[in-house]
């Protein structure tokens, strides 16, 4: 019996039980008919969760883009592999063949080795959504140096912390990018970045906007005459399957952003597994995934799981709001999509418009629709499900993280059920269980916990860059034995789960993950600020918006509050990015302290929300004064 591809319901419930009797059988059996291997494994796995020391195939030697894509020039080669769609809707799309791609990685491949980068080393991409970011990409893994994309929506220092903390050879950039209407200029951000990273040597430079940019000479290289003559003979790195494939930084709740390191060969066969049963992808599928390839979103649904099964996948330059808000519509006829794959913060936003934007389209190529992200409300999931799905396309919930590297639980198209707002059921090979306060698992069903994740599964990350204390002591030590989330939720009394949100201190904010302790660092940066505290709040878009509580220094003269307000979002806008940008300020005298000195976020966050009930008792605060008068002065 094959596992790989799940047809329908009892099929699931045979192949999800096998999976937990025999995962290594399972995983095994999987990965040997599906994949091709210079070497199989000697054992499939082995884990210490103590130690947080997790590895699948070992002795493996694999190449992950063989597999993307020289694998499929036989049958495919004259097959589309990626659409690319630019941002303005008058430039062509280009239709770029599996022959074609395999030509354009190969010679990326060598340019990337004849600059001097070998296996293991680091390459940070700091692209547009354009072909050079998926071809990089895949150059980068065909050689075996490790690529840490970051979205180019990040800042200056944002970027050099990333590149510092990796210590990344080399950064690959354009001289600008197109969003809507407006452009960046990724090459100064670039500019100003490494001027603080001595690792980097050589900075390649794609043309996109055609805007003037300064060269550093001997440092960077305009990419496409080095891509014009290099030769389209590459021959790939025989890689470790625990070798790593990936950095991808993600925020935790304290200190620096995290870089979670992907291996090769456990991502590969559980990205592809996952992607072929929640979309149920059928060959000549057309697959639209809108994330940035600078998530882990983008890396899973729209490279490395589309390619690793022969789709094509469609690459978005834009957004969903240029020219118009029917921008997402008119692509999927576009191209035809059957697969469509986006966020709530972007339906939320799209269901806000008028409905005469979606409904002159028929869109009916679309087979299946599905989320990620952050949880999905009952307003923006029967949105979604009426006026894009049409009723007629199941609607995929995916619940998953940077971290889990696949979708973890969530519907599997046409084969199990969808219940609004519910991820639903686990895939194969995931066991997931609710902990109580005592950090005992919770039986039985109509209850809620903490999320954890109670046996590995093939593409974990293995740690964090350079830190696998922290590495363990986030994830393995809350619930020892176990993978904690960092999210909770609850189970129905049929054992679907809904994931209810974070039960740490990130907020995701239109489905990007921020950490409260960086924001309030860069906020304390500000010379007037004594100590700030930011929690979320819901917004009817965002899904979250911030809410920064500040208290400033008595500094003698008096400042204005307005101009320290906006001067404080220019900060978080300079060292984090727009994103974190605070949606309301309350400046305060004081904030709600335990006698510890902790702050207490929950009743923060309560009189953020609008909601005075219930606020505890207050007389074991070191300052339970202070409540009223920020009750008082919310904004
Ligand atoms: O809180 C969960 C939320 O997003 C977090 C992971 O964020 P990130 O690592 O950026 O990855 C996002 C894309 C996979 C989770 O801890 N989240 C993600 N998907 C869902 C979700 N919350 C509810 N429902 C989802 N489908």
């Amino acid at each position: 019996m094959s596992y790989y591809h799940i047809k329908n319901l009892e099929q699931y419930f045979k192949h999800y039980n096998k999976s937990i009797r025999e995962p290594r059988k399972f995983w095994g059996k999987i990965a040997e008919e599906n994949f091709t291997w210079y070497q199989t494994w000697e054992k499939v796995m082995e884990f210490n969760m103590a130690e947080a020391d997790i590895k699948w195939f070992l002795g493996a030697k694999v190449n992950i883009v063989k597999n993307c894509i020289d694998r499929h020039l036989s049958k495919r080669g004259s097959k589309t592999a990626i659409i690319f769609e630019p941002n303005d809707p008058s430039e062509e799309a280009q239709h770029i063949t599996y022959n074609e791609l395999h030509q354009r990685v190969c010679k990326m491949a060598n340019v990337l080795r004849e600059q001097g980068i070998k296996k293991g080393d680091r390459v940070c991409i700091y692209l547009p959504m354009i072909p050079e970011l998926a071809i990089t990409v895949l150059a980068c893994a065909r050689i075996g140096a490790i690529h840490s994309v970051v979205f180019a929506g990040f800042s200056a220092s944002a970027v050099a912390s990333r590149i510092d903390d990796s210590q990344c050879k080399m950064v690959i950039t354009s001289d600008g990018a197109y969003r809507g209407n407006k452009s960046i200029e990724l090459k100064s951000i670039v500019d100003e970045a490494i001027e603080k990273c001595p690792s980097v040597e050589k900075v390649l430079v794609a043309k996109r906007t055609h805007i003037n940019i300064t060269m550093k000479e001997g440092r960077d290289i305009w990419l496409q005459p080095l891509v014009d003559a290099a030769s389209d003979n590459n021959v790939a790195e025989i890689m470790d399957a625990e070798d790593p494939l990936f950095i991808l930084y993600t925020s935790g709740s304290t200190g620096k952003p995290k870089g979670m390191v992907h291996t090769t060969a456990g991502y590969m066969v559980q990205t592809a597994y996952s992607f072929k049963n929640v979309f149920n992808y059928e060959e000549n599928d057309i697959h639209w995934c809108t994330a940035d390839i600078g998530w882990i979103t983008g890396h899973s649904y729209i490279l490395y799981g589309p390619l690793l099964n022969g789709a094509t996948t469609v690459i978005f330059e834009g957004v969903p709001s240029y020219p118009d808000f029917s921008r997402f519509w008119e692509v999927i006829e576009k191209h035809g999509v059957t697969q469509f794959y986006t966020a709530p913060t972007a339906i939320r936003a799209l269901a806000k418009e008028s409905l005469e934007y979606v409904q002159p389209y028929p869109l009916s190529s679309l087979k299946v629709i599905g989320s990620v992200g952050e949880p999905i409300n009952e307003e923006a999931w029967h949105w979604y499900n009426d006026h894009v799905g049409g009723k007629r396309c199941p609607l995929v919930d995916t619940w998953w993280q940077t971290e889990t590297g696949s979708i973890m639980i969530s519907p599997l198209a046409f084969v199990t059920p969808t219940k609004p707002t519910y991820a639903s059921l686990p895939l194969p090979g995931i066991q997931p269980v609710l902990m109580d306060e005592k950090r005992n698992e919770i039986e039985g069903n109509q209850v809620t916990g903490s999320l954890c994740i109670k046996f590995p599964w093939p593409s974990i990350a293995r740690t964090i860059w350079g830190d696998h204390q922290r590495y363990k002591e986030t994830y393995f030590s809350t619930f020892p034995g176990k993978y904690f989330t960092g999210d909770g939720a609850l189970r129905d009394e049929v054992g679907y789960y809904r994931i209810t949100g974070r039960v740490d201190d990130v907020i995701i904010v239109s489905g990007h993950n921020l950490g409260t302790a960086p924001i309030e660092d860069a906020i304390n940066e500000h010379p007037a600020v004594a100590e700030s505290a930011i929690v979320g709040f819901p917004h009817d878009i965002k899904g979250n918006a911030l809410y920064g509580y500040i208290i400033l220094k008595e500094i003698g003269e008096t400042r204005d509050k307005n101009n320290v307000a906006k001067e404080i979002n220019q900060l978080i806008s300079d060292q984090i990015g727009p994103i974190a940008k605070l949606d309301k300020i309350q400046f305060v005298s004081g904030l709600p302290k335990t006698r510890s000195g902790k702050i207490m976020r929950r009743i923060l966050r309560k009189i953020a929300e609008g909601d005075f009930s219930n606020f505890g008792d207050t007389t074991t605060l070191l300052n339970p004064e202070i409540v009223d008068e920020i009750k008082n002065g919310r904004v």
